[in-house]
């Protein structure tokens, strides 16, 4: 039956595909009769939740009742303390995800403006644009996942408001040089805002080669995102911030929901960033198992990218799908990159545990030698 409210909702959310995430814990649980699940998938911390954010969690468990000081000052000191960078140009909020679209309300006018990114990329870039009424244009990458700046220029024009560019990039891992990124931001109009989102940054090894972030204060028109759903394992409280100017991040201020981020993620963005035996863990469990995945799975066949994430993207030596089919059987979950990105022979991997590398390794060696 046809709704007359529903006839009458806004073109763009009439065809609007919504993001696609990689298949739940539960889902696969029940769909093949299993107990125990390893995911990797989703590129969430290998270690869990921090000890140090469990015990603040239950600290503050009684509080809930109360609204989260607006704008989050303490957190937004502790961000300030951990990054080096002024409070006065970090914008918190529910995720990255939401400043990406307060970036995107604050900068781009609906049906006048243009946003430029790769393709592939993080589809929020295309879905909020497009939630958001305004044209998302996008330029190839090179055929090997590094990017074309040339091609991703051709498409900028003096309406383009925000070009985003990730980095490590999501799904490849692929981390251009602070040097290439200059480049391209002289090239940009000067209205022209450059997002360099940094969700993967703080498993690079070398971060003076390839972060924005101590960086951006000397441009007004760069703004560096981070978030806490990777490094910091926070991903179901929602918590992201931006770095920009701070006139622009005055603007951003006043635009976002009150209370955009919780009184349990406030207080566990700034009990994860004094967990340094957590942190310090969780990038060497990263980079140690990042080496060994890597090593495994070229024996194996298997085309790997490099990456400097939490993650490597493979094409696989099989049909991807047939892959990530016998994998789940065996009640391991890893990203298949048909949808969304459109590479039916690629495949993500999360970084687990060592024990969890190593379960995957020998699922895929016994699915490799059935055949
Ligand atoms: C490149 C990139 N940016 C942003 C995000 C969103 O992060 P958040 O969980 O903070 O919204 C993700 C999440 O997967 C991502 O891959």
């Amino acid at each position: 039956m046809s709704s007359k409210v529903c006839e009458a909702i806004r073109e763009e959310v009439k065809c609007f595909s919504p993001y696609t995430a990689g298949k739940s814990i539960d889902e696969v649980k029940e769909a093949y009769g299993l107990n125990s699940i390893i995911k990797l998938a989703s590129n969430e911390n290998p270690l869990g939740t921090s000890p140090r954010v469990q015990d603040v969690i239950k600290l503050y468990a009684s509080s809930t009742f109360r609204y989260a000081q607006v704008g989050t000052p303490n957190l937004v000191d502790a961000i300030a303390h951990y990054f080096h960078i002024p409070d006065d140009t970090i914008v918190s909020g529910n995720g990255s995800d939401e400043v990406i679209d307060m970036l995107i309300r604050v900068k781009a006018t609906p049906g006048k403006n243009n946003i430029v990114a790769f393709k592939p990329c993080f589809s929020m870039y295309q879905v909020l644009s497009r939630l958001n009424g305004v044209e998302f244009r996008q330029a190839a990458l090179n055929d090997d996942f590094t990017f074309d700046w040339d091609g991703l220029l051709k498409l900028v024009d003096d309406q383009t408001s925000i070009v985003f560019i990730t980095t490590p990039d999501n799904p490849s891992g692929y981390a251009p040089k602070v040097e290439e990124i200059l480049a391209l931001h002289a090239k940009l109009p000067k209205s022209c805002l450059l997002v360099v989102d940094e969700a993967y940054m703080d498993f690079a090894e070398d971060l003076d080669r390839y972060s924005m972030l101590p960086r951006f204060t000397q441009y007004d028109n760069v703004c560096v995102l981070r978030t806490f759903s990777k490094c910091f394992g926070l991903a179901g409280l929602r918590l992201g911030f931006g770095a920009m100017n701070p006139q622009l991040a005055e603007y951003l201020r006043r635009i976002r929901a009150p209370f955009n981020v919780n009184i349990l993620a406030e207080q566990a963005g700034i009990a994860v960033l004094q967990d340094t035996p957590f942190i310090e863990e969780t990038l060497r469990v990263t980079r140690e198992g990042r080496a060994y995945l890597t090593k495994e799975l070229e024996a194996l066949d298997f085309n790997v990218y490099p990456s400097l994430a939490n993650f490597i993207m493979v094409e696989a030596p099989k049909d991807g799908s047939y892959l990530t089919e016998e994998l789940l059987k065996r009640g391991l979950i890893i990203r298949p990159l048909v949808k969304g990105y459109n590479l039916p022979k690629h495949l993500r991997i999360t970084i687990g545990t060592d024990h969890e590398n190593q379960v995957l390794i020998s699922a895929l060696k016994e699915i490799l030698n059935a055949e």
